[in-house]
This record gives structure tokens, C-alpha cells and sequence, in this order.
């Protein structure tokens, strides 16, 4: 976390409010927005997706934002604490429970993720991807995946890092160097979007991205997509930033920072978008090609671009550290539940919890190669925990905006939220407690016919 100081209760506090809004962007943007982006707006059909995706983020998103870093700010506790605070028993705690089960979940996949861009990073460090293997780039990941070992140890290695970044309290240094990497990591996804132009599958790319087939539309899954990706991407539904808004003073004003935080994330997926779909047609590859479509795809860019093994490098590099920020907020809810719940030293639950949250990875990472056979509901286990994620995030969403809109008095949102008596303030609440509601409720309802 960034500089701090402590507040008269002994609880630490972000000094400045560059300090929050770059712990949360650091937690929004990361693997969601590049990795997890194109390939499920791969799958989705590319531009109704899209207008879906910002729709969800404008009326559920960012509502629900505001609502997480009011309840933090005021609880000043962590995802359980807080909702035991403010409404001591009365069951809006569901949402902080599912939440440390949320980071759990995806911490798990997300850190064999990680470890796969740490691979990609030391191939392009060490020659293994300085030209394009025998077996094609798509074999290459493959040929990766699939086996046993050799993703598991990325995996740990990447879990290593986060679990030695919370538990020695260097969250700090970690933001400030995100102060250089994040805008380093948009210069350089922009540089490689225009030479993506100009590989000769810009029109397709484009049209696919920005022209919409609305048809889409009708396949039942596209919704559930979109809102488990937009929680996804922003952090939302699990308490990341309401714990993140328990370090903030009261002296901030938190539309603006809440703004700012989703934009950014959006337009971080959207040239990310503009980066990989016109490569995608360039190389002949189908967007729906599920989850490997970045490690297959940009490695064709690089070789195709001056300097690309330098390029492919630093890409890799800034990758991994956004994932790695992303990955600190995933692991602090639930390791600022366990110290406060068991009053355990910030170091060992560090380590506990990323190493349980390591094991359960382990599964997710074999699910491509020796556990492809063991499947969960049709899914292999890796599918099966992001589809868990893409429930239990508009679920945990869910409660925060019924508990903000409802379990609140409406003077205490709106003083809490910072929006106070304007027209602005009037429109959060009705998008809390009717839209945003009625609309997951009836997506995640629909999952069931
Ligand atoms: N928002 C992160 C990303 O897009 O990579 C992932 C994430 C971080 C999800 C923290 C949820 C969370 F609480």
C-alpha cells in the first residue's frame, strides 16, 4: 500500500489519494484486461460484446464501485469486517464470505495465468521465443500447457513473489514502481495495436471489434459473460476495494477516483482489443479460440515487428507486473480477514493462505494437460473456477448494492458516497437499488433454465 500513516485507531491510511487510486488501478488493470478480455470477447462475438461489456460497466460497474469504496472508507475493515460493523447480525455479511471465497477462486487460476507470462518473459529473456519454435507458436503454448510440471513451478514462483509482497509489507514500493510500469504498459500496448494495423487484417479486426452483429445477442451465455467479466476486470463483487477504501480518510472525494479507475480499466481492454483482433485476422486465427488466444497471437506481432524480441520482452515484463499488483489485492482480502479473524501475524498468514491458494491452482494448471479428463460439470477445473468467478462476483455485487440502495438510509449513502443531495447522487441510488439488482438478478436466474 502507498504511503501511510496511522489513523488515532492504529489502523494503517493511504497519506495521499495517488497513493489509493494507484493501489486500485493497480488491482483493475492486469491479466483481465488483456489476457481475459479478448479471449472471452473472442468468444462472444467481438462488438455486441463490447457494447454490452461498457453498458454493464456505466449502469452496474461503476455504481457498485462507489458503493464498495463508501462501505470501506466508513466500515474501515476489511470484506467481512466491514459488513459486521455497519450491520452487525444481520446477514449483508453473505457478501463478505463469498468474497474471501471469490479470492480464493480466482487467485487460484489467476496465479497459473501469472506463471504462464513469466515463462513467455524468461523465453523472450533467455531465446526460447527469439524465433518461432518447430512447432509453431501455437504448439509451443501447447506443448506448454499441457504438461505437468513446468507450468506449476511458473505458478509457484509467481505465488512466491505475491505472497512475499504482502507479507513483507512492500505493497508500497510495488505501486510506486506501477506509477512507471502502468503507463509504460499503455504506451506499449498502443505502439503495438498500430504496427497490429498493418499486418493486413485491420479492416476484419476492426469490424469485428467496433461493428456490431447484433444477432449475438440472443445466445443466453453472452450476458453472463459480460457481467462476469466486467466485475472481473474492475475487481468488483469481492471486497477488494472495499478493503482498499478502508486505508482512505474521509477527507477524499470518491466520485472522481471512481471515474477515473473504471475508465481507465475500459479503455486499457479496449486497445488491448485493438491490439490483438486485427493479428488475430492477419495470422488466420478464430477469435474463439478460448483462452490461449494472447500467447499464440502476440508472439506472431513481436516476430513481425522491428525489435520484437526487445518488445516481446518488456510486453511480458509489464504483464507479469500488472497480474502482480492484481495479485496482491486478490490475496490481501482474504489475508486481511484471517489476521483480523484469528489474530495471527501478518507474515505467517501471508503464507498460509498463499500456499493453500497455490494447491488449489495446482488442479487448474493440470486441467490442461493429465486432468483434461476431469471435468465439472463439462468443464475442465480451470473453466469450471472461472465460471465460479463470473457467479460469485455479480453475486457478492449483488448484496453490496441491495445493502448500499436498501440497507442504508438514503442521506447515509449519499453522505457516505460523498455525492450528498445532488441529482448525481439520485441517480446512483436508483441504479443500485433497482437496475443494477434486477439486472444480475435476472442474469444469474437465467442461468438456471
Ligand atoms: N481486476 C483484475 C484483472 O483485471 O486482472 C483481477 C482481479 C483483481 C479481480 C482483484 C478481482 C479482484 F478482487
Amino acid at each position: 500500500m502507498s504511503e501511510r500513516d496511522l489513523q488515532p485507531g492504529g489502523r494503517e491510511q493511504w497519506a495521499t489519494k495517488i497513493g489509493f487510486m494507484l493501489a486500485a488501478m493497480g488491482s483493475a488493470v492486469g491479466l483481465g484486461n488483456i489476457w481475459r478480455f479478448s479471449y472471452v470477447a473472442g468468444e462472444n462475438g467481438g462488438a455486441a460484446f463490447l457494447v454490452l461489456y461498457i453498458a454493464i460497466i456505466a449502469l452496474i460497474g461503476i455504481p457498485i464501485m462507489m458503493a464498495e469504496f463508501s462501505i470501506g472508507r466508513k466500515a474501515q475493515s476489511d470484506a467481512v469486517g466491514s459488513f459486521q460493523k455497519l450491520a452487525p447480525g444481520r446477514p449483508w455479511v453473505t457478501a463478505g464470505f463469498l468474497g474471501v471465497a471469490s479470492a480464493f477462486i480466482i487467485l487460484s487460476f489467476y496465479g497459473v495465468v501469472a506463471g504462464w507470462t513469466l515463462k513467455y518473459f524468461v523465453s523472450y529473456l533467455t531465446g526460447g521465443l527469439w524465433s518461432e519454435p518447430a512447432e509453431g507458436y501455437g504448439g509451443f503454448f501447447e506443448g506448454f500447457i499441457m504438461s505437468s510440471a513446468e507450468p506449476v513451478v511458473w505458478q509457484f514462483l509467481f505465488m512466491a513473489i505475491t505472497v512475499g509482497v504482502v507479507l513483507m509489507g512492500i505493497k508500497k514500493g510495488i505501486e510506486k514502481a506501477n506509477l512507471i510500469l502502468m503507463p509504460t504498459l499503455a504506451i506499449l500496448l498502443i505502439i503495438m495495436s498500430i504496427y497490429s494495423l498493418t499486418l493486413g487484417g485491420a479492416q476484419e479486426g476492426l469490424s469485428f471489434l467496433f461493428a456490431p452483429d447484433w444477432s449475438v445477442l440472443t445466445e443466453p451465455g453472452i450476458y453472463l459473460a459480460a457481467l462476469g467479466q466486467a466485475f472481473f476486470s474492475l475487481s468488483l463483487g469481492m471486497g477488494a476495494l472495499i478493503t482498499y477504501g478502508s486505508y482512505l480518510s474521509s477527507k477524499e472525494r470518491l466520485p472522481g477516483a471512481t471515474a477515473g479507475i473504471a475508465s481507465m480499466d475500459t479503455v486499457f481492454a479496449i486497445v488491448a482489443g485493438i491490439m490483438i483482433f486485427p493479428a488475430v485476422f492477419a495470422f488466420g486465427i478464430d477469435p474463439a479460440a478460448g483462452p490461449g488466444l494472447v500467447f499464440v497471437i502476440l508472439p506472431s506481432v513481436f516476430e513481425a515487428i522491428p525489435l520484437g524480441v526487445v518488445v516481446g520482452l518488456a510486453f511480458f515484463f509489464l504483464l507479469a507486473a500488472a497480474g502482480l499488483s492484481s495479485a496482491i489485492s486478490l490475496l490481501e482480502v482474504a489475508v486481511a480477514y484471517f489476521i483480523r479473524k484469528f489474530g495471527w501475524t501478518r507474515k505467517a498468514t501471508a503464507l498460509i493462505i498463499g500456499g493453500l491458494i497455490f494447491l488449489l491452482g495446482i488442479p487448474s494448471s493440470l486441467s490442461m494437460g493429465v486432468m483434461a479428463d476431469f471435468t465439472i460439470f463439462g468443464n475442465v477445473f480451470m473453466d469450471a473456477m472461472e465460471g465460479l468467478s463470473d457467479i460469485f462476483l455479480p453475486l457478492g455485487g449483488l448484496i453490496i448494492a441491495l445493502f448500499v440502495g436498501w440497507g442504508w438510509k438514503k442521506a447515509q449513502s449519499l453522505e457516505a458516497s460523498d455525492f450528498g443531495a445532488s441529482a448525481i447522487g439520485t441517480i446512483w441510488l436508483f441504479l443500485l437499488r433497482f437496475v443494477a439488482p434486477a439486472a444480475i438478478a435476472v442474469v444469474l436466474v437465467a442461468q438456471f433454465y
